[in-house]
This record gives C-alpha cells, sequence and structure tokens, in this order.
C-alpha cells in the first residue's frame, strides 16, 4: 500500500482510540430517573449511547411488527399473573452474567410488541400485592426464553455497573398502581436456576428505592424477593398459581437484632465470594390468596392470539404463549463489546486488507 494511505490509516486508528478512551463511562441521566410515562413517550432508544459499554442492542417503541421469536423490544410489562414480562438472552443457551445489558422481553401474552414465553414456560407462580410493590416470584422453564438450562443466573435492574440498566435503555410499564399503564422506574428482577422474581415498586408508595433496591445482587432472591418460592427450599409446587395480598417485607438488607435496627450491604466482589450474611429474611404474611391455574391464566392463548398494537392493554386478556414450541431467533444480531470494539474491528480489517 501507498506510504501515505498506511499514514492515514493510522491517524484514522489512533483517532479512533482517542475517540474510544473518550467516551463516558456514565449518561448525564441515569436511567432509573428518565420519565417516559407512558409506552408512547419512550423514544427508540431509551439510552443515549455513544457510551463506554457500548450502545443500546435493543429498542423501545415496540409494536406489531416488532412482535415475535426475533424481537429485540426492551420495554417489559408487569400488569397480571396473566401478562407479566421477564428479561431473557436474544439468543438461545446464553448466560445471564454474559448478556445481562443485551437481554430482551420475553412475554406471557401477545400485545405488546416483544417475544412471547412458549407455552408451559412458567409452571408456577404467586403474585402479591402491596400499596409499595408488586412481586410476582415462580418456576421458570428457563431454557424456553433462552437462558441456558443450568444458567444460576443473576439480577436484571435499572440501575447497573454504569446506571444505564440491565439491560441497556430497559423500561418497565405496569397498570399495577395505575388505571393506564404507567412507567415504574425501581424494579429488579432475578433469572436463574429455573426460578424467577420480578418486583415492580409503585412511585408514589412509601420507599420505591428502598423495596426495588439493587445493591444486593450477589446474595440472591430470597433476600431481594423473600417468598414461598425463593426460600432456600421452595414449598411451591409446579402448577400452582396464586395472587395474594401481602405485609411489606422488610427492606432488603435492613434487619433487627437484639431490639437495633442494623443494615447490611454487600461487600465487594474483589472480596472474594460472600460467605455471611447476618440475618434470614422474613417471608411477609399473605392474605386473600385466589388460587388460579395455567389454564384460566394462560391457555387461551390461541383465542386471542393477535398482536394487537403498540403495548396497548386490555384488561380483559387472559391469554398468552402459543403452543407452537420454538424459542430460537435467527436475524437478531447481537453486539458485544459495542461501540468501541466495532470502530476498532473496523480499522484493523481495513489495514489487514490494505
Ligand atoms: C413499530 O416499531 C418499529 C421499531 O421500533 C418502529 O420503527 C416503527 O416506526 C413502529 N411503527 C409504528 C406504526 O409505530
Ligand atoms: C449450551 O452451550 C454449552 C456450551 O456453553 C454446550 O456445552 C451445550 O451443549 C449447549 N446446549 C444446548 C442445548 O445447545
Ligand atoms: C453449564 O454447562 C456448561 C456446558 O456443559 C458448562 O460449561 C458450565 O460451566 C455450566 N455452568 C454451570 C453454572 O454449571
Ligand atoms: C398515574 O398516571 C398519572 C398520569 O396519567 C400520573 O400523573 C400519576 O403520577 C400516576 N401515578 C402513579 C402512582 O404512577
Ligand atoms: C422447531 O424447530 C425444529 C428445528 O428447526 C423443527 O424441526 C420443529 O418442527 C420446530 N417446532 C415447531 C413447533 O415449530
Ligand atoms: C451509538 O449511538 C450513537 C447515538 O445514537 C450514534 O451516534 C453512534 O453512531 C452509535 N454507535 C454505533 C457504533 O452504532
Amino acid at each position: 500500500m501507498a506510504r501515505h494511505t498506511l499514514f492515514s490509516l493510522l491517524m484514522a486508528m489512533s483517532a479512533a482510540t482517542v475517540a474510544l478512551a473518550q467516551l463516558s463511562t456514565f449518561p448525564a441521566t441515569p436511567l432509573v430517573s428518565e420519565h417516559f410515562p407512558t409506552p408512547s413517550d419512550a423514544p427508540y432508544h431509551a439510552d443515549p449511547g455513544n457510551l463506554a459499554r457500548g450502545n443500546q442492542t435493543g429498542y423501545n417503541i415496540c409494536n406489531s411488527t416488532t412482535e415475535g421469536p426475533t424481537s429485540l423490544c426492551q420495554t417489559a410489562y408487569v400488569n397480571d399473573l396473566g401478562d407479566f414480562c421477564l428479561w431473557g438472552p436474544a439468543q438461545p443457551n446464553s448466560t445471564i452474567a454474559d448478556t445481562e445489558g443485551e437481554v430482551v422481553a420475553w412475554c406471557t401474552v401477545p400485545g405488546h410488541g416483544t417475544r412471547i414465553m412458549p407455552e408451559g414456560t412458567i409452571t408456577g407462580a404467586q403474585l402479591v400485592k402491596t400499596p409499595d410493590y408488586w412481586m410476582i416470584t415462580g418456576l421458570i422453564q428457563q431454557s424456553n426464553i433462552d437462558i441456558a438450562s443450568n444458567d444460576t443466573g443473576g439480577e436484571l435492574d435499572p440501575g447497573g455497573q454504569d446506571l444505564r440498566g440491565n439491560p441497556i435503555g430497559g423500561l418497565l410499564y405496569s397498570t399495577a398502581f395505575n388505571t393506564t399503564e404507567y412507567q415504574i422506574n425501581n424494579w429488579v428482577n432475578f433469572m436463574g436456576s429455573n426460578q424467577f422474581c420480578i418486583k415492580i415498586c409503585n412511585p408514589s408508595g412509601s420507599n420505591p428505592e428502598g423495596y426495588c433496591q439493587h445493591t444486593l445482587d450477589r446474595i440472591g432472591s430470597f433476600y431481594n424477593c423473600p417468598s414461598k418460592y425463593t426460600q432456600p427450599t421452595s414449598s411451591m409446587q409446579p402448577g400452582e398459581f396464586e395472587i395474594c395480598d401481602s405485609d411489606n417485607m422488610q427492606i432488603p438488607g435492613v434487619y433487627v437484632e437484639n431490639g437495633q435496627t442494623l443494615s447490611y450491604s454487600q461487600p465487594p466482589e474483589s472480596l472474594g465470594g460472600i460467605t455471611t450474611i447476618p440475618y434470614t429474611p422474613t417471608i411477609p404474611s399473605s392474605s386473600s390468596c385466589q388460587t388460579t391455574s395455567s389454564a384460566a391464566l394462560f391457555a387461551s392463548a390461541t383465542a386471542s392470539a393477535s398482536a394487537t398494537g403498540s403495548g396497548g392493554s386490555s384488561a380483559s386478556r387472559t391469554s398468552s404463549a402459543s403452543g407452537a414450541g420454538n424459542t430460537s431467533t435467527s436475524g437478531a444480531e447481537r453486539t458485544i463489546g459495542g461501540a468501541g470494539a466495532l470502530v476498532l474491528g473496523i480499522v484493523f480489517s481495513t489495514l489487514l486488507l490494505s
């Protein structure tokens, strides 16, 4: 190659390196503080992009065009025990740890522009309601939503290592505390070991940042979502579905010892594994439980499987999960490493090809 070409390539490369080095880690506004009150207020990307961890891989404008097995919709809903979404990978057999920034919404019903869980994915679940939060815990056939069957998983939340959320730009809406679908800024979702918990906090509740805090991600769902499903030995069986009123849980990490209220915070990962946690969570009392069946919640899918418009919820919807079992994705592409890696990759391959 001509000398000047090599020179300009090297210049381009160092410019790219400088640009890379200059990418900030944190957004101007943390995701948890971004307000897009209703689904139609959401931009295509809730995340501003051009930041160190790479760009948002999916999108927040989701409709009948985006719905289906290759959807990269990153707007989730928790409306009822028969109408909720969980975060799962976009490619089969992935771990949550490897894909936390890129997971997409998998919902029990059509109508949100997302992927739809195959029938039989949720095998048991409990929704508990308090004025401050709603929480669904349960059992899941996690390989149905592309999580490797032996993955012990982890936590998805609107914080993350750089305040951009996991997934980056992930939004959540609910009718739980309002007459229409309204944004939930504080939420937490644990996935793994064929169990799940998704907790959404009332924006007008007493302590949404506390009940949905997400700094105890390494101590697991029993500490963050104490319930009969998440206790070390689950007392709930597959096939059980119920909706209950509940007392509030203790704020995760807060406990009482000898009459003193203390708080626990998770040690940094650099100090190694967590061996002792100084308290055991209490499962709050629940009442007025209504039991229902998988069939009642999910089975009428075929009757109303036709996707409706953008994220509209319908109070009468009871369906889910069409019968077809294939969860896999084809067209969807995952971009790991994001913007920086891509720019450098192009420069290097240009060099090699010249
Ligand atoms: C449907 O969603 C896609 C992807 O976000 C978007 O490009 C398109 O404009 C949307 N269509 C409508 C009618 O809103
Ligand atoms: C999942 O991936 C692992 C390697 O990470 C591989 O050993 C295993 O066979 C894969 N399982 C399926 C069902 O593809
Ligand atoms: C899951 O299985 C894969 C493939 O056999 C293995 O590489 C991986 O270590 C396993 N993960 C866990 C958490 O056991
Ligand atoms: C309910 O929605 C209205 C707007 O329609 C909003 O002003 C209000 O803050 C919402 N309340 C909660 C608890 O989300
Ligand atoms: C799932 O995919 C496999 C392999 O592509 C195919 O043989 C099978 O018929 C599909 N099943 C359904 C329910 O679509
Ligand atoms: C990342 O997003 C920003 C803002 O939308 C855009 O300008 C930039 O080109 C994107 N980078 C890549 C590598 O796609």
